[in-house]
């Protein structure tokens, strides 16, 4: 009771609240008053003995980091669909048999839902509308599928269903690109789908299921650092096999590939280009992607005012100039070309450009002012441009940047002037040869994915732990880490990240 009195004293008082932590209390009911702390950002009630929680919490409009865990909570109140910045979710361990469709629907800010340990019997089929969404963990609860939709949540990288009942998956799972673990131990999986052996995982546990065969593909998931396959009724595969180490078990699922057969559609490439531009017309949107084109054909200038070019994989050499006058231009995809001078000439008429994408060209430089012409830039990737990165590569001045690629670039150091990027969530620095990470990285606040691997990184700054609040997915795999165990590194970002914390010295 004193509790309950003294939450009634803080919302009576404190309109301006906008952390609150009552967990590991023995609260049975938290007041209706608490509507009124409408400034409350970061609630935690968990560890209580809550049955429900009060409607008016939906009018804490700025709520964004709710953690509810082990009570007793049957349901959560539709209202909470007005907390439109949720972006942290934690109600595991109660009593929840649904999630509604309308509350994950209004969640679009999601980055970190858990919901494991309750009675849930299905996933909402609005899962896809989170497109933020990096961890999902539904593990332990009686989940029956996995709804086609889950192909929204793009930017997932960890999924853990554990513990379920799932007797398929969907084919939509394999268009997960970030997806790096993926657990599904324990359910009743008959078999793995061909369409998921296109991920690129880092872990897939599928022990204790009743798959009595895999698909030869999954031979292909040249990035599986760890596969579980104990418990199965595998009939096809030795035991030593299964058990034994993953890259030889890969092996010889790959030794059993049928010989590759071509199948190439017979429309021609003049058909497509007149398709794809006729379409543009209406979505505002073209792609000539994989056309093997050297030059772009001049009828698509004809389409009228796009937003969104993608001219990836194709043998492009040079821009034309007819690009400049595309001044709507937000997005451009020119991904996989032979692109070898930075197009300045072009850029300096796309200045509402926000995703510039110039991977995997033979880019032989970034001028030290190439980013001057696009200050609105969100999205950035040079990744595989061999040495074209000048000495200090001016980031700080595209402020809004929010994804950066830099995947293999021959990095020695991370570019200082990345830390000034107070909108940075996504950062890539893997595939290069950084040897350390600066204690600075702490200023990277925004940042939820991080990816470092496959790089010469012995020891990591303890300041990183300070980024745990926000960072969702730190990727370290490929690297000469002696300081951390292999078993802290293998329970994932949270457990590393507290880690770090944990070593901060105190002063
Ligand atoms: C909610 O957050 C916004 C942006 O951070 C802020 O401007 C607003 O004042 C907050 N609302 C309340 C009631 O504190
Ligand atoms: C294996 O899965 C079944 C349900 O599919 C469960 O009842 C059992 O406890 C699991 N066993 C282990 C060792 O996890
Ligand atoms: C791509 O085009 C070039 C000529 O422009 C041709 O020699 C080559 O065979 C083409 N490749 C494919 C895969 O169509
Ligand atoms: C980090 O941020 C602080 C203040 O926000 C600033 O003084 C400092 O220069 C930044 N560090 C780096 C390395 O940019
Ligand atoms: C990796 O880093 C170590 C120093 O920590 C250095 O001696 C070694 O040459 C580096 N290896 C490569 C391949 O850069």
């Amino acid at each position: 009771m004193f509790i309950v009195w003294f939450l009634l004293y803080v919302f009576d008082r404190l309109h301006m609240l906008k952390s609150l932590d009552v967990s590991f209390n023995s609260i049975m009911k938290i007041p209706d008053e608490i509507g009124s702390a409408t400034a409350l950002v970061k609630f935690d009630c968990s560890s209580n003995q809550l049955k429900e929680l009060p409607s008016s919490l939906g009018r804490c409009l700025n709520l964004s980091d709710f953690k509810a865990s082990n009570n007793c909570i049957t349901s959560l109140p539709e209202d909470l669909a007005d907390c439109s910045k949720m972006s942290k979710l934690d109600v595991e361990g109660n009593k929840l048999t649904v999630l509604s469709n309308n509350l994950i629907a209004s969640w679009t800010m999601l980055t970190e839902l858990i919901a494991s340990k309750n009675l849930l019997n299905g996933m909402p089929e609005t899962i896809g509308s989170l497109s933020r969404l990096i961890r999902l963990d539904l593990h332990q609860n009686r989940i029956l599928s996995i709804p086609s939709s889950i192909s929204g949540c793009c930017s997932l990288a960890e999924f853990y269903m554990g513990n379920n009942a799932l007797s398929a998956l969907p084919a939509e799972l394999g268009k997960l690109s970030k997806l790096g673990t993926l657990d599904l131990h324990s359910n009743q999986l008959k078999e793995y789908c061909v369409e998921a052996c296109q991920l690129r995982l880092s872990v897939l546990d599928l022990s204790n299921n009743s798959l009595s065969g895999l698909p030869p593909e999954i031979g292909k998931m040249t990035t599986l650092r760890k596969l579980l396959l104990t418990g199965n009724p595998l009939r096809t595969l030795r035991s030593s096999l299964v058990n034994g180490p993953t890259p030889a078990l890969l092996k010889y699922l790959r030794s059993r590939l049928p010989e590759n057969e071509d199948s190439e559609a017979s429309t021609t490439k003049e058909d497509l280009i007149t398709m794809a531009t006729r379409l543009s017309v209406t979505s505002k949107e073209l792609s000539l992607e994989g056309m093997n084109l050297s030059a772009i054909p001049s009828e698509i200038w004809e389409a009228g005012e796009i937003t969104k070019l993608d001219l990836s994989r194709n043998s492009i050499q040079e821009l034309p100039p007819e690009l400049s006058s595309c001044a709507s231009l937000q997005t451009l995809i020119l991904s996989r070309n032979k692109i070898k001078d930075w197009p300045d000439a072009i850029l300096t008429s796309l200045s509402s450009l926000s995703c510039l994408k110039l991977d995997n060209n033979p880019l032989r430089q970034v001028p030290s002012d190439g980013f001057k012409d696009i200050p609105m830039l969100q999205i950035l990737d040079l990744s595989y441009n061999i040495a074209s990165l000048p000495e200090n590569p001016p980031f700080s001045s595209l402020p809004h940047l929010q994804e950066l690629y830099l995947r293999r670039m021959q990095l020695r150091e991370a570019p200082t002037d990345i830390l000034r990027l107070q909108q940075l969530r996504i950062l890539d620095l893997s595939q290069n040869s950084l040897q350390s990470i600066p204690e600075g990285f702490k200023n990277l606040t925004s940042l939820t994915e991080l990816d470092l691997s496959d790089n010469n990184i012995s020891a990591l700054p303890p300041e990183l732990g300070l980024l745990e609040p926000s960072l969702q997915a730190l990727r370290l795999d490929g690297n000469p880490l002696r300081s951390i165990r292999r078993t802290i590194l293998d329970r994932g970002t949270k457990a590393v990240l507290k880690y770090l914390k944990d070593k901060i010295p105190e002063n």
